[in-house]
């Protein structure tokens, strides 16, 4: 039986005793409406009082034989650093205040706002933090919002769709899909298939673009400054048709760096800067470029519900020739989390040439993202 049953159908009574069957015969757990009344101070006595029944004395997880709910395949092991260090301090807090409803994940997690007061549960995010016990993961506050453009120098695991569409000039749909795979604590791989539809002398054509791969490697990481510094080294293969403009015809390196900044209220800026280095400058000229994410979170529900991300980005490229101007362009957009999770996420804006307008067209832009890590595409929504 599950103990989500056993919580609606015998209320308080059946929740003690499943309490009492659920735990190792050390530990102590009581339920939400008990632990209030005890006067509770650091996160270790909360913890103990009122978490260790399910989640065990090491937040590993109690024992399988000594609880009798069927674990979802997102239960926590909070002693796994790998999953709980990405996790915003905020999320942790919604699940704990909510219960798993509140973040889309089981029910059988309790909520704790009746029981606990909102500085508790923080002692008590602190407390779950401190499972992990081996230094140099970048937390998850550093994980600020995906800009539609700049790149982020929290490694991931994601998966985000980008389209641009274009109506003036040469109208076309470029899509670019982007996989992320964390490898280790400080590195990440990532690969871009670019798909794009293109209209010439009247008719469309459809293809791949340039294949990309590269590798992310957080450099700096600093919680107490808010400061995250990464740098990227990637390659892109000539598999685009140059003369429908979807590729470049030559292979490219390219490298960067990424630095993500708190600032205060929920703010944030993020810059990317870098070059690209084709193998034949024949074909195709060095250019740099840089790009500057300024953004804030807003977050309803003190801070627990919904987000809602508006950014503006100031991108500018220059190819390293003689004579070649600098392209400026203005990028304002909004962020906001569709599931309940908050692993799917959307991001619009509208990309404008601010210079150099000629033959340069504004773009709607737009993503999909999803942190796989997080759940499957259908999971978390409710
Ligand atoms: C009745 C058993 C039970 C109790 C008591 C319980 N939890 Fe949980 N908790 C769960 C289960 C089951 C999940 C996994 C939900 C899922 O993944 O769908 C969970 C998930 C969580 C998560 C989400 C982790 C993530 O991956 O985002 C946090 C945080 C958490 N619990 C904290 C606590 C704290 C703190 C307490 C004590 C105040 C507590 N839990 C008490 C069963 C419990």
């Amino acid at each position: 039986m599950r103990f989500r049953t056993l919580w609606h159908a015998s209320g308080l009574v059946g929740l003690l005793a499943s309490f009492a069957l659920a735990q190792a015969p050390s530990a102590v757990s009581a339920s939400p409406s008990k632990i209030r009344n005890l006067k509770l101070d650091t996160g270790k006595e909360i913890f103990e009082a009122a978490c260790i029944g399910c989640h065990g004395s090491n937040g590993k997880g109690a024992l399988p034989s000594s609880t009798v709910f069927e674990r979802p395949s997102t239960f926590p092991d909070f002693s796994d650093c790998n999953g709980s260090m990405r996790e915003r301090e905020n999320d942790y807090k919604a699940t704990i205040y909510y219960g798993g409803h509140g973040r889309g994940f089981s029910e059988i997690m309790p909520s704790f706002s009746d029981a606990l007061s909102l500085e508790q549960i923080d002692k008590l995010v602190q407390y779950l933090r401190a499972f992990c016990t081996e230094p140099g993961w970048p937390k998850g506050e550093l994980n600020f919002p995906r800009a539609l453009a700049t790149e982020k120098a929290f490694p991931e695991d994601e998966a985000i769709l980008t389209t641009a569409i274009t109506t003036k000039y040469a109208p076309s749909i470029s899509n670019d899909l982007a996989y992320e795979r964390r490898l280790n604590k400080r590195t990440q791989l990532e690969i871009g298939i670019p798909f794009s539809a293109a209209k010439d002398s009247g008719n469309w054509y459809g293809g791949i673009g340039d294949i990309r791969v590269g590798l992310k490697r957080v450099l700096l990481q600093n919680l107490h400054t808010g400061t995250i510094l990464a740098a990227q080294g990637e390659v892109a293969l000539p598999t685009g048709n140059r003369n429908r403009g979807f590729g470049t015809g030559v292979t490219l390196f390219e490298t960067f760096g990424a630095l993500g900044q708190a600032l205060p209220g929920n703010s944030f800026v993020q810059v990317q800067g870098g070059m690209e280095f084709p193998t034949s400058t024949r074909t195709l000229p060095r250019a740099t470029f840089l790009r500057t994410a300024v953004g804030k979170s807003i977050q309803a529900d003190k801070g627990l519900g919904r987000m809602w991300s508006p950014m503006v980005e100031f991108l500018a490229d220059r190819d390293l020739v003689t004579g070649a101007k600098t392209n400026w362009d203005i990028l304002p957009q909004f962020q906001v989390t569709l599931s309940k999770r908050q692993h799917i996420r959307a991001d619009i804006g509208v990309r404008m040439p601010a210079n150099n307008t000629a033959g340069r067209s504004p773009a709607v832009v737009f993503y999909v993202l999803w942190d796989w890590f997080d759940g499957g595409i259908r999971e978390g929504w409710k």
